[in-house]
């Protein structure tokens, strides 16, 4: 098994566990705390709203019936899943297969940007967030919720050393850091929390 670094690597290794996504990620989810997380940063959601590499469709219990909301993802094996989903919980949303470092959207276009767990996957980070603040009405919100390396430095280094291994495994690249590439990509930083270990990251930011 080789790491998967290009789009189509990264298309093919998410179609391929889209049937057992949820599975393999319950034990972190369960870890870290994450369905709480999800529900604490999608608060801030509002009006029209745009996910961004929605996966099997986790996020989407926690917003509000008053949010539109689009969703997009490049693997149709998890769109496939995430449509389900929406159905059981009986909510109307537009999905659309789509790159998040390309959106076939114009700009100013919705007043919430949302993406958890994602920063990981995507091979250039920097311009997928640039792409959500084009998207993004200039009084709109960004939140995101990422998972990135620790900031304690032995917990950093052993995911550092094992980070190939786990990318192999699950498809992302869990030693990034995520408030540099929000910086990068020249947002405005609102509110930013860090949690369990230094490890996930809850950001509210604006375009700038
Ligand atoms: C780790 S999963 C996270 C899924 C979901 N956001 C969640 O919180 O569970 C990463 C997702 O990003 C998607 N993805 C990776 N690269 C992408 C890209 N360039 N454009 C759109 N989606 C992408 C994958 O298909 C996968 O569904």
């Amino acid at each position: 098994m080789t790491v998967p670094r290009s789009k189509a690597d990264i298309k093919a290794k998410y179609d391929g566990m889209a049937g057992r996504y949820n599975l393999v990620e319950t034990p972190y989810e369960l870890l870290l705390g994450i369905k709480n997380l999800r529900r604490q940063l999608l608060q801030g959601a509002t009006g029209k709203v745009l996910e961004i590499a929605v996966g099997t469709g986790k996020n989407l219990s926690h917003y509000s019936k008053d949010c539109e909301i689009t969703a997009v993802d490049m693997s149709t094996g998890m769109l496939g899943v995430a449509r389900r989903h929406a159905e059981g919980l009986g909510r109307n949303i537009a999905f659309r297969t789509m790159d998040a470092e390309a959106l076939a959207f114009p700009d100013r276009s919705f007043d919430t940007v949302v993406s958890s767990l994602s920063l990981c996957t995507f091979p250039n980070p920097v311009a997928a967030v640039r792409e959500m603040a084009r998207v993004c009405r200039p009084e709109g919100r960004i939140l995101l919720l990422e998972h990135g390396r620790s900031d304690h430095e032995w917990l950093g280094q052993w995911m550092d050393h094992r980070a190939d291994k786990h990318a192999r495994r699950v498809g992302c690249r869990w030693n990034r850091h995520p408030l540099d590439i929000v910086q990068q990509a020249g947002l405005t930083l609102i509110k930013a929390k860090r949690t369990f270990l230094g490890i996930m990251h809850q950001i509210e930011a604006q375009p700038s």
